[in-house]
């Protein structure tokens, strides 16, 4: 099997589609890791190259609603599963009796969201040999600027198991994803029409002004080179 170097730069300058192709002919264990946003795209690209399509979303308790009924639109309309991880309940019934529901806005995100989602994400990977994920370099200056279509994930990987990061969408701009689902007519979420761009927790997003980057809306209180919330940490190991 070709290693992952050698792959990433024969991906290099592949479409999202043919990345998504030799991703689901290299892994069957492989699934996409879906927000409830515009990576909808991903699974639109997916489902028109296998029937054996998996999919998870981390709910972490803390969505919009709007982001819930859209992953039920999605559910119904690829006609497929989205297997749904949850957190730990005495992980984050232990957080929110010491700290309260909204902790981050004091000391940071970083505690919540290992709990709500980083921890749910570890154990889903797991039982995964490699996943894909709607990263792109233009979502985040300032952390995914390198981001490569294909990496061994450096975060997730453990002493028994290497584990393999796909991101198709990774040299799409946020344009042309949105011309994609446009085109092909996917659902979107709501949220989309009220001016969010980028779409995390309910309390965590915020729409944005004309001219602000889609992720001042994340974690607007935060500095934007923290601005990963664990899922994706392997952005901020490569940079150190
Ligand atoms: S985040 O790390 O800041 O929250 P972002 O919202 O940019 O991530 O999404 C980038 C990619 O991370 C998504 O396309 C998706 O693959 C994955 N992701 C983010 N949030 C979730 C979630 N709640 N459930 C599953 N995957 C997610
Ligand atoms: Fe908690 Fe906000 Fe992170 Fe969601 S984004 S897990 S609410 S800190």
């Amino acid at each position: 099997m070709t290693d992952i170097y050698t792959l990433q730069q024969e991906l290099a300058d592949a479409s999202p589609r043919a990345i998504l192709k030799a991703a689901l002919a290299r892994y069957d264990n492989i699934a996409i890791s879906f927000s409830g946003a515009e990576d909808v795209a991903l699974i639109e690209l997916a489902h028109k190259l296998t029937d054996n399509l998996k999919v998870f979303t981390l709910d972490t308790g803390r969505l919009h609603p709007e982001t819930y009924e859209f992953i039920d639109r999605v559910r119904e309309h690829y006609n497929i599963d989205i297997e749904v991880m949850f957190p730990d309940a005495d992980e984050v019934a232990d957080l929110v009796s010491r700290k309260g529901m909204f902790s981050f806005y004091q000391d940071g995100h970083k505690e919540c969201c290992g709990i709500r989602k980083v921890n749910p994400l570890r154990r889903k990977l797991a039982t995964l040999d490699a996943w894909i994920t709607g990263q792109r370099k233009d979502q985040s200056p300032d952390t995914r600027n390198d981001v490569p279509v294909v990496q061994i994930d450096e975060a997730f990987s453990t002493s028994d198991k290497t584990l393999v990061k796909f991101n198709p969408l990774a040299h799409w701009t946020s344009k042309e994803v949105w011309d994609y689902i446009r085109m092909s007519e996917a659902p979107y979420n709501k949220l989309h029409e009220q001016g969010f761009i980028s779409i995390g927790c309910q309390p965590c997003t915020r729409p944005v002004l004309p001219g602000q980057h889609e992720r001042e809306g994340r974690w607007w209180w935060e500095e934007a080179t923290k601005k990963e919330c664990g899922l994706h940490s392997d952005n901020i190991i490569a940079k150190d």
